[in-house]
């Protein structure tokens, strides 16, 4: 199922690598007040517990997304699309891609934090049948806002 939406978006998605940071953080610098760092992107590439995928069009890097497992709980860690090509199913393919996997590796139960005003986010993370369980009271910063922590039981 995830192939054929693939295809007909002339989407590719892969494991992120090295040469993929540079345009990873510009999406990164586009889409969020304060940033990951390149490290903290090269640390998820690496670590045992950590996917890290990159939504290719073309030969372009237009969108990626991190998460871990430990034990059956997974946790996204961080998504995001380029400005110039949201809004056509990218997020949703690059979701399905990691569920997908995580369900392979026996995750029963994925977390995420969100923040509370970010309608987009949280409608898509709905789409799937995350539900909120929680929050995290000023959890970000710039500007200072609280986290909804929502789940999905796989
Ligand atoms: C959130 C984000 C990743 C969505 O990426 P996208 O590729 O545009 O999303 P998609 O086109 O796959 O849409 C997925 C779902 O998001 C929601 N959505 C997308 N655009 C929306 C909009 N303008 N208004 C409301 N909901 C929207 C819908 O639920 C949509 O599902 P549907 O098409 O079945 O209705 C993108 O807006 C982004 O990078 N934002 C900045 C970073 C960010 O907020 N990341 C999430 C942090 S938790």
């Amino acid at each position: 199922m995830v192939e054929d939406s693939l295809r007909r978006k002339g989407l590719t998605i892969r494991e992120m690598r090295e040469s993929d940071l540079p345009s990873v953080i510009e999406i990164e610098r586009l889409s969020f007040s304060t940033p990951w760092s390149e490290t903290s992107f090269f640390n998820e590439i690496y670590k045992r517990h950590s996917t890290a995928k990159v939504a290719i069009a073309g030969e372009r890097v237009i969108g990626y997304m991190c998460a871990n497992q430990i034990a059956d709980e997974g946790h996204i860690l961080n998504l995001a699309v380029h400005p110039d090509f949201r809004g056509r199913g990218i997020a949703n393919t690059l979701v399905e891609n990691i569920l997908e996997e995580l369900k392979e590796n026996a995750c029963r139960f994925l977390y995420l934090e969100v923040r509370a005003s970010n309608n987009v986010a949280r409608e898509l993370y709905e789409g799937f049948g995350f539900s909120v369980v929680g929050a995290r009271k000023e959890y970000y910063t710039e500007p200072k806002e609280d986290a909804v922590i929502m789940m999905l039981r796989l």
